[in-house]
């Protein structure tokens, strides 16, 4: 551990130290403010807070999947030196760089984007105790950002979370809007449980709310998928759930990248199937456009609810080998890919269709109905 990080550590280890007296909830806030004030801790707290999406993490989208991590030798606002990260920051970073453009917590945009203000305390970090959405950036405007939010307060709910303020929320994805234009990008909003006692108990601290941006290349039209032979559990306390316990997602992705593909599919706990580590998945079978159904244990995609809407798709569970067999046309669909044919699933080779184009080319017409909305 460096010098800088050991001052840091024990500077909120005496802050808590004297608080002995407090409450439980004081001495939890007193940690986050001591984290936010010195803008020294800085964590590995993964993907969810630098913007990162599973899909894009081992390297599909060559772009994002790079960190631009520059040494941390800033002094924090406060005044207080911070500890220097020199060399290892990368490394802490998994050698990865993300260029992470614009950061907003909990009220502040930071000064520097790479270098993150959470607590080690915080929940979110190893437990997974934290709720997030990725949005898409068009010519500087959010993308569906309603329905993003919505699905936000879902998932919160569903984790047992407290409400956040839609107009924070919207404040931080205009503050890290303002200023540079985007032509295409990735908002990422995370809501953590905020800092809390070690152990799976969550604390009474105020939730951490995170808002990033950064620019990302435009998938391909096309892709490859493989199917992988760990099931989604449709009743699992978080299914269907946008929280970040995605760390399955990692492994699976990460399989599909190892044999050549640029996502995985997951059938569920029946056999049937689910989605993509970050994809709802849609398919023809006898000239009929069909989707897992929510009770699959999908997320309900914002994508997949537009796709519905303005071309329309049967919403059926039925075994995977069914897709994977009878299939004439596959295509994902998420924020980012929009709708993405799969010209190859596990060894059958897949055409670019004609329902996939007429989906492409209505989601080409209509998209610009939900910027800024
Ligand atoms: C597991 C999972 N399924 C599906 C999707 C597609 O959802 P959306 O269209 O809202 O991006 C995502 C991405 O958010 C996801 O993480």
């Amino acid at each position: 551990m460096s010098v800088g990080r050991f001052a840091v550590l024990s500077l909120v280890r005496r802050h808590v130290m004297d608080a002995r007296a407090m409450t439980p909830r004081a001495i939890m806030d007193n940690v986050k403010t001591v984290a936010r004030l010195e803008r020294c801790v800085h964590l590995d707290i993964g993907s969810s807070v630098l913007g990162i999406d599973t899909e894009e993490v081992t390297g599909s989208n060559p772009v994002s999947s790079t960190i631009d991590t520059p040494p941390l030798t800033s002094e924090s606002r406060s005044g207080a030196a911070c500890f220097s990260a020199g060399p290892s920051a990368p490394d802490r970073m998994g050698g990865s760089r993300v260029r992470a453009m614009r950061a907003w917590i909990d009220g502040e945009l930071l000064e520097d984007p790479n270098a993150p203000a959470v607590s080690v305390f915080d929940h979110g970090l190893t437990v997974g105790d934290a709720v997030f959405e990725a949005i898409k950036v068009v010519d500087g405007q959010a993308f569906a950002l309603a329905r993003h939010l919505e699905r936000l307060h879902r998932s919160a709910a569903g984790l047992g979370l407290p409400a956040v303020d839609e107009g924070l929320l919207r404040e931080g994805v205009a503050a890290v809007l303002a200023a540079e234009q985007i032509g295409l990008g990735r908002i990422r909003i995370t809501v953590t449980g905020g800092p809390a006692p070690l152990g799976s108990g969550r604390g009474e601290s105020t939730p951490t709310v995170i808002v990033a941006v950064s620019e990302v290349p435009p998938f391909a039209q096309t892709t490859q998928v493989i199917t992988v032979p760990w099931p989604r559990n449709e009743r699992g306390a978080l299914a269907g759930l946008k929280t970040t316990s995605y760390a399955e997602n990692v492994v699976a992705l990460a399989r599909a990248h190892r044999s050549g593909a640029g996502e995985a599919v997951f059938a569920n706990t029946q056999g049937h199937l689910c989605e993509g580590t970050g994809t709802n998945v849609f398919y023809v079978v006898d000239g009929e456009l069909r989707t897992p159904t929510l009770a699959s244990g999908c997320l309900a995609g914002v994508t997949r609810a537009l796709i519905l809407e303005w071309y329309g798709a049967v919403e059926i569970d039925e075994p995977i080998e069914v897709v994977e067999q009878r299939a004439s046309e596959v295509f994902l669909a998420s924020t980012l890919r929009d709708a993405q044919a799969v010209v190859r699933w596990n060894e059958k080779d897949l055409p670019h269709g004609p329902v996939t184009r007429a989906v492409r080319e209505v989601w080409r017409s209509r998209e610009a109905e939900l910027l800024g909305d």
